[in-house]
């Protein structure tokens, strides 16, 4: 049994790390399935806080990877219709899925505030970090 607060310490921790130590890394944070509703609710983040803590599935691009269980790495966010904007300083944004038992529970999302900085090294450790995360879930 894992207390959420314990769980939520922990990812805020996991957060402030990425966000301090990497720095095309500018605004960090988790989205969860909100129960059993095809919604996303916002965890644990760290940078300017957004409007956006209920993202229904299928909008923007944490909620089309709730939908396509697939990375979603966007070099340019002026360039996708689909998309939702927090903050007009933002450029790219990186959404990795995590899955618990095969089933994709929520994400990863990162964005940058550097134009197209994501490379497949972001999404090999990005995918590392998400199956760390499903491990203390
Ligand atoms: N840009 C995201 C919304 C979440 S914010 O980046 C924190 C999207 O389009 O889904």
């Amino acid at each position: 049994f894992n207390s959420s607060l314990e769980v939520n310490d922990r990812l805020l921790k996991i957060c402030e790390l990425l966000e301090t130590n990497i720095p095309h890394y500018n605004w960090v944070g988790f989205y969860f399935r909100n129960g059993n509703k095809e919604e996303l609710k916002l965890g644990p983040y760290v940078g300017e806080p957004t409007d956006h803590t209920i993202i229904p599935f299928g909008k923007g691009i944490c909620g089309q990877v709730a939908v396509s269980n697939q990375n979603f790495v966007v070099p340019d966010v002026a360039a996708q219709d689909n998309y939702i904007a927090c903050s007009i300083t933002v450029k790219a944004e990186i959404v990795i899925p995590i899955f618990v038992n095969g089933k994709n529970i929520g994400q990863i999302d990162i964005d940058s505030n550097t134009p197209d900085p994501f490379t497949e090294n972001d999404e090999r450790f990005l995918e590392f970090v998400c199956t760390k995360v499903s491990e203390i879930l």
